[in-house]
């Protein structure tokens, strides 16, 4: 028995915040966030919740398929409406369906592949046939806008994955872990902290910049040892979007040219765990990603956390 992402869906929010929206707000300006990140603008969720979103981008990834069928629901946020419910109970009642396993799943910007992860071996080992796996975040709410140095970085958006058991093998194999050592380089603190409110994104940029991209190489040369897979098998590396100065450094690392790479922080910037189902949904849609061929999924975040998955789609 194999597992297939049969279809994806993707939601943004209305708002674009350019950065020469930011310039009048923050000491920055377009050059040098343009130069330093490659983000030209970000979207910003007004009046959606993080759950509104995640039910948005699932409903577009179910299509025509029932939402009564689905029998599991992760819902991968750092950003949840509520400590409970789970994003994913909200989003369970927002497309009514009863009775499917539901619950969110915590890495950061890794969570994406953190439930991706969970899905697919519940999926194989509990009989589950038809989930839900969706990156949906709202980190506008948790951005300090004073503090040029993560304003500038992060959006809000939601994107999902509609998996179903098959004859085909559509999930090839995965590489995930942690190194909780590094918590403080980026991290937002809660309730359980002795901090206190209000919670904002804090980060030591240039040194997250440099574990990112070591992270992320390994665990991407990892997942494609653990395939039997080399670099020149993929037809599309879809990276957490986070810097395109950290992909381009991915991408010259594992020796992959710029069109087998996807891009769109230039206009979402750093979606967190929607990052990821948000670009694969765009890399389908546009055809950048077709029937058959294989795409490498790769994400590090806060904890820290890393992931890579290889699909067939
Ligand atoms: N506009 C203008 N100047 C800014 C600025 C902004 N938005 N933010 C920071 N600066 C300034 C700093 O104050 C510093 O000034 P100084 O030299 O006078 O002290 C200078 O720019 C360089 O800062 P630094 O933090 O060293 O820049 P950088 O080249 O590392 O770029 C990031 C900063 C945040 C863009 C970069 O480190 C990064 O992207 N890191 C990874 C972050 C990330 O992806 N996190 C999520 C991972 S999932």
């Amino acid at each position: 028995m194999g597992i297939k992402i049969v279809s994806t869906g993707s939601y943004l929010p209305d708002k674009v915040l350019t950065n020469f929206d930011l310039e009048r707000m923050v000491d920055t300006s377009d050059e040098w966030i343009t130069t330093r990140t490659g983000i030209r603008e970000r979207r910003i969720s007004e009046v959606e919740t993080t759950s509104d979103m995640a039910t948005e981008a699932a409903v577009r990834a179910l299509g025509e398929s029932s939402p009564e069928e689905v029998e599991l629901i992760v819902v991968a946020t750092a950003t949840p409406d509520a400590f409970f419910p789970s994003t994913a109970c909200k989003v369970q009642a927002k497309i009514e369906n009863k009775g499917a396993i539901a619950f969110d799943v915590s890495a950061a910007c890794t969570g994406f592949i953190y439930g991706l992860y969970v899905a697919d071996s519940i999926m194989r080992s509990k009989g589950v046939s038809k989930a839900l796996v969706i990156g949906a975040e709202r980190f506008s709410k948790i951005v300090n806008w004073k503090d040029r140095s993560t304003c500038i970085l992060f959006g809000d958006g939601a994107g999902a994955v509609y998996l179903e058991t098959s004859d085909e093998e559509g999930i090839l194999g995965f590489d995930l872990g942690a190194d909780g050592s590094y918590g403080e380089l980026l991290a937002v603190p809660s309730v359980g902290s002795n901090e206190e409110f209000p919670y904002y994104v804090r980060m030591k940029g240039n040194e997250v910049f440099k574990v990112a991209v070591r992270t992320m190489v390994d665990s991407a040369l990892r997942v494609l040892e653990k395939t039997g897979l080399s670099p020149k098998d993929i037809s599309l590396l879809i990276p957490h979007q986070a810097n395109l100065r950290i992909i381009r450094a991915i991408a010259e690392r594992l020796g992959l040219p710029e069109e087998k790479v996807f891009v769109n922080l230039d206009r979402y910037g750093n979606t967190s765990a929607a990052s990821i189902p948000i670009a694969l949904d765009e890399a389908l849609r546009s055809g950048r990603l077709k029937k058959g061929e294989l795409a490498l999924l790769v994400a590090f975040g806060g904890g820290f956390t890393w992931g890579s998955c290889v699909i067939k789609v």
